[in-house]
């Protein structure tokens, strides 16, 4: 009933994507789920390393005969000196202290180089395991990588928060384009537009003049949570949305329980955007770091550096279930959110988009 061009080509039943996301919320169990119910799971792979990412698949391959997919970030070059280190590890110094733990002076940052390396051996991972999709955030991988991507038939999907950045995609030779609109939950994929106000578009603006200037298909993201998104989305020129924070709160999905129940409980005003957790702004659910970081988050170090300095207080926050301290990632419908099963979600937003055709 909603088949459409980019359906066919993703060969999937329903235009539903499940938004990769990285940081261990995407199991094995909800990608399979989602690509078992007729959608498109994604693996979110950005912080993996190449063996990592191919057991998981090797896992999921294992799990569903359908097809999925695997996110990777863009690698972007970055700077920060020894002074502008020095400067967020004493800002972050309470933080570790609060949480009974040592921060160390010594950290150990991933170089740009290294990072390339880590990036170009995920993409061989991909290819080596016939991975049939593969989609991008954080920026346009190199031509080199698109070309022998391409011709391995893997169908590539870029991530834009304005039109020119979706034409800067359809450009490179993508297949299709997300366009991630300002309500979306977890970081921003802007890569063109430096500032996070120029970036924050709203899907309601985004996908009808992305319509009119790319000639891809476009995927909808942010804020999509059940029947009346997918529908929106595809009468403004969308052929099927891709969803985070839905998913997030799935049973399947592997989010940490006091962040699935902090969404379950939090309202469309309580979710807002920081760059205090990793140096790129990012939407989640407001709690005490953010607020008490929001007088420096704009003179913090870039990503991944404040990515790295903050990953113990992160983790211990995790471990001692402390969500004041935890990356509570959250699109601004939160309200929407249920807790339930991937095919739950999947059968009620088909029922509803039903109706609303219908109607
Ligand atoms: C917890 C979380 C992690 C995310 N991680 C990624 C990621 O690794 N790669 C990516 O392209 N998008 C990521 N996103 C963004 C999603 O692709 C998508 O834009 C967003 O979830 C849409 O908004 P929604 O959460 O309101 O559905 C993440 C989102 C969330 C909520």
């Amino acid at each position: 009933m909603f088949a459409n061009k980019l359906t066919q080509k993703l060969k999937i039943q329903y235009p539903i994507i499940q938004a990769p996301m990285a940081g261990g919320v995407t199991t094995s169990k909800l990608v399979a789920a989602v690509s078992d119910s007729g959608g498109l799971g994604f693996i979110g792979a950005g912080y993996m390393t190449p063996s990592q990412l191919r057991e998981q698949i090797r896992e999921i391959k294992a799990m569903t005969k359908n097809h999925f997919g695997v996110n990777l970030f863009v690698p972007q070059s970055f700077h920060a000196s020894e002074g502008d280190i020095g400067f967020a590890q004493q800002i972050l110094d309470p933080f570790y202290q609060k949480l009974k733990i040592s921060q160390s002076k010594q950290v150990d940052f991933p170089s740009h180089d290294k990072q390339i390396e880590t990036f170009i051996n995920q993409i061989k991972v991909i290819i080596e395991e016939n991975v049939p999709i593969c989609s991008f955030t954080f920026g346009i991988p190199s031509k080199e990588v698109v070309a022998e991507l391409k011709r391995h038939s893997i169908l590539l999907i870029g991530t834009a928060t304005t039109v020119s950045e979706a034409q800067e995609v359809e450009e490179s030779g993508m297949d299709a384009v997300v366009l991630q609109g300002s309500e979306a939950g977890g970081h921003r994929g802007n890569f063109s537009e430096s500032s996070l106000e120029k970036s924050m578009v709203g899907l309601m603006s985004l996908i009808p003049q992305a319509a009119d200037h790319v000639n891809i298909p476009l995927i909808a993201a942010g804020g999509i949570m059940d029947g009346r998104g997918l529908m929106a989305s595809l009468f403004l020129g969308a052929s099927a949305v891709q969803m985070g924070t839905a998913f997030l709160t799935c049973m399947e999905s592997g989010a940490h329980a006091i962040h699935k129940e902090k969404v379950l409980r939090s309202k469309e005003n309580e979710v807002v955007v920081t760059r205090s957790f990793s140096g790129k702004w990012a939407r989640g659910v407001e709690n005490q770091f953010i607020k008490d970081m929001r007088g420096e988050e704009k003179i913090l170090p870039e990503f991944p550096i404040q990515n790295t300095l903050t990953q113990g207080i992160r983790k211990a926050a995790g471990q001692q279930n402390q969500f004041e301290y935890m990356s509570l990632w959250s699109g601004q419908s939160p309200r929407l959110a249920k807790d339930q099963t991937v095919d739950s979600l999947i059968k009620t937003i088909l029922s509803q988009a039903e109706k609303l055709k219908n109607s």
